[in-house]
Formats: structure tokens, C-alpha cells, sequence
């Protein structure tokens, strides 16, 4: 059996990692194509160093676009690649351009795909990624959900049971298993500090919005220390605006996986529009605000520490004044969030 698994962007690799790693262990020949949609050592290579992933057999090079030229860089340089090898069952993870792209040249060559991640919705189609879900998991052969909402959601678009599998959360089996080795890491942190991590279009594209976010957060910053490394394309968008960043901030650079998750499991609280960190932020219990109006992961509101908090910054100060003041919320971790996803989905596809 040939399986090809694609990532391109950061969130894809965490992702895609356990997966190689459970189905090396069986009789399987394996194929790692890189879309090349993020490229810089800070959102690429160094996940492939910090996971222990085998080097990509094939990276399309397709860089930065506009999100049409981009899917359509992907689907044109995959495609040979898929018509050359020939899979048994191709793998796309998450939610990005290039999980769409490779997922619609399989459909087109009756290829098999499984999705990694499927059935999320956040029922805001302004957002990129959801138009990616939707795309992806109508196209796909094999649904693999993280959670029951998952299942729910594909349910009432009509998707027969016999597509979709739940196998829990592959982001958290890395978790698990580098948790250890990230404590290890030095920090050279407060004792209380804010993690902020902001990469949005809705929140960093517009400069008014931007501004105000982060002056919401060096207000933050006057009470507790904040840590924020910056993504690109906030990093981009900073630029233009000429703000005065307090130095209760540090801001640094795209952080490897082993120390932005160090970060995570010693915050004090967390603030982030990140998907992938609302989740790590349930396992870990730190209390995470997220600055979206709604979420495609409603599991780590209801069962973990995840607050919306929208626009509204008002409600962000006094959620992490409540935090300083000690008052925790009560939270869980999901069902089969339990470091054996990836397992569970090698023993489906494998037997
Ligand atoms: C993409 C995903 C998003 C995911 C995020 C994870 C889509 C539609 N968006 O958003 O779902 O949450 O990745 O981080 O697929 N850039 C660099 N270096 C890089 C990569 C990007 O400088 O290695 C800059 C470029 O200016 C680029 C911008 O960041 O134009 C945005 O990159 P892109 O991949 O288009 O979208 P992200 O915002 O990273
Ligand atoms: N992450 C990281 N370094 C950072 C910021 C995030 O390693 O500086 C990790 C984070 O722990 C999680 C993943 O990147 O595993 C989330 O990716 P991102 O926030 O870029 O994308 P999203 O999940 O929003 O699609």
C-alpha cells in the first residue's frame, strides 16, 4: 500500500507528523509532498527539525498568493505528482489552501482522500479556512473527525456514516509526546507572563483593527508580562503601522514548535486566534481568550478553557483580571484526545 500525505502550512505539520510516525510501523510505503505554501525556516523547516519528520520526498514551491493563485498553484504542480505515484490513499490535514487543492486534484483523478481533521465548521463562511472545510469534506472518501461535533456537523450536510470515522485529535497526540521534551526548554520568562499569538485576516489585515488589538494588549501588558511572537503576515502588517510597543512586550520572531509549546504550558493565560492553540491550550488547562466571534472547535469551549471574547476587549480585561485574581474556570479534556489518533487512523486505513 502507497499513502502520499500533503502539508504545506505550520498548522499541517504537527499534524501530519504523528500520522507518518504511527504508519511507519506497518507495511506501508510513504510519500511526503510539501506544497511549499509556507516556506520560511521560522514556519517550515523547523517544525520538520522540532517533530522529528522525515524530510519532504517532493515540495511544490508554490510560495505566496492571492488564495485563487495559490489553490491553483498547488492543484497544477500536484497533480503530475499524484499521476506519477499513484497512491493507494492520499492524506490532507486541516484547513488551509493547500488542504482544498489537494483534496479537489484527487477527487478529479479518482484518487482516494482521506481528511485529517474533518467535520469542523464555524459557520462564518468570510473566513477562508471555512470555505476550505467545506470543500474538503464534501470531496473526500474518508472523514476523520477530532469530536462528536465533527460527526453532528457532517451528519446534517448529508454525509453517510459510512465516510465518517472518529478518531480523535492528531494535534494533541504531538502534543503528548513532545510535552516532555518542550518543559525541558529554557525560558527566559516572568513567572506570570501572556502568551498573544494574532495571524487572522479579519484581525490583522485592517489597520484600525490591528491597532486596537494591540493597544488592548499593551493595556494587558500594564498588568501582566506578555509574550507574543509574531506570524508573518502580522508581522507584515505591524510594520505599516508605526506603534509604540511597551516594554512589559516582548515580541519576537515565529517560534519552533518545542518552544512556543514551552511557552503555552507555563502562560499564565493565553490570547490567540490561532485554531490549533485553542485546542493545545484545553489539554495544557491555561486559560486561552480567543479573539474571534465564533470558533470551529466549539469542544475547547464546552469541555476545555476556551472564552470567546470577539471584539469585545472590554470583557478581555476583566476575563484576565479574573485570572490574576486566581479564579479559575473548571475545565476537561475532550474524549479521545489521548495522544493515539494517529493509531487509531493507521489501524483504519492500514487494518
Ligand atoms: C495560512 C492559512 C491559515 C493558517 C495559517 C497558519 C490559508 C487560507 N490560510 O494563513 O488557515 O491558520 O496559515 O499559520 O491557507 N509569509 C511569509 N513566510 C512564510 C509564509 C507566509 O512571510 O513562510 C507571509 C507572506 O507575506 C504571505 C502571508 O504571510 O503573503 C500569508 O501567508 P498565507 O500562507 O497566504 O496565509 P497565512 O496567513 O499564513
Ligand atoms: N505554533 C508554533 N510557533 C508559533 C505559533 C504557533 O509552533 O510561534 C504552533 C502551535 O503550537 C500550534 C500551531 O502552531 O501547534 C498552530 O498553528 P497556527 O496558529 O499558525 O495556525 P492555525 O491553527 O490557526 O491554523
Amino acid at each position: 500500500m502507497k499513502i502520499l500525505h500533503v502539508v504545506g502550512a505550520r498548522p499541517n505539520f504537527m499534524k501530519a507528523a504523528p500520522v507518518l510516525k504511527a504508519l511507519a510501523a506497518h507495511d506501508v510505503r510513504q510519500v511526503l509532498v510539501h506544497t511549499g505554501q509556507h516556506y520560511d525556516v521560522k514556519m517550515s523547516d523547523i517544525f520538520f527539525q522540532h517533530l522529528g519528520m522525515p524530510a519532504a520526498d517532493v515540495n511544490l514551491g508554490v510560495g505566496s498568493a492571492s488564495h485563487s493563485v495559490q489553490t491553483a498553484e498547488v492543484m497544477m504542480r500536484f497533480e503530475p505528482v499524484v499521476v506519477e505515484q499513484r497512491p493507494d490513499w492520499v492524506l490532507v490535514y486541516g484547513d488551509v489552501n493547500s488542504t482544498m487543492a489537494a483534496a479537489l486534484v484527487c477527487a478529479k483523478l479518482l484518487v482516494k482522500v482521506a481528511h485529517v481533521e474533518a467535520g469542523l465548521r464555524s459557520g462564518d463562511r468570510t473566513m477562508p479556512e471555512e470555505i476550505n472545510r467545506i470543500v474538503t469534506d464534501s470531496i473526500a472518501d474518508l472523514l476523520l473527525t477530532p469530536s462528536a461535533d465533527g460527526d453532528e456537523n457532517l451528519r446534517n450536510e448529508g454525509v453517510p456514516e459510512a465516510r465518517i470515522a472518529r478518531v480523535g485529535n492528531v494535534m494533541i497526540d504531538t502534543l503528548v509526546q513532545l510535552l516532555p521534551i518542550a518543559r525541558e526548554r529554557p525560558l527566559d520568562v516572568p513567572e506570570q507572563f501572556a502568551l498573544v499569538t494574532l495571524h487572522r485576516p479579519s484581525n490583522v489585515d485592517e489597520p484600525a483593527k490591528l491597532e486596537t488589538l494591540v493597544e488592548a494588549i499593551g493595556a494587558i501588558s500594564r498588568d501582566i508580562h506578555v509574550v507574543f511572537p509574531i506570524h508573518p503576515r502580522t508581522r507584515e502588517a505591524l510594520r505599516k503601522l508605526a506603534i509604540d510597543v511597551p516594554p512589559s512586550m516582548t515580541l519576537l520572531e515565529p517560534l519552533g514548535y518545542l518552544d512556543f509549546l514551552a511557552l503555552q504550558a507555563r502562560a499564565t493565560l493565553v490570547i490567540t486566534d490561532s485554531g490549533g492553540v485553542q485546542e493545545e491550550t484545553t489539554y495544557l488547562g491555561v486559560p486561552c481568550f480567543t479573539l474571534r466571534p465564533n470558533t470551529e472547535r466549539p469542544v475547547t469551549m464546552t469541555v476545555g478553557t476556551n472564552v470567546l471574547i470577539g471584539d469585545d476587549l472590554a470583557r478581555l480585561r476583566d476575563e484576565v483580571g479574573r485570572v490574576l485574581r486566581g479564579e479559575k474556570r473548571q475545565s476537561g479534556i475532550p474524549e479521545l484526545w489521548d495522544g493515539h489518533a494517529a493509531e487509531r487512523i493507521a489501524k483504519i486505513l492500514v487494518g
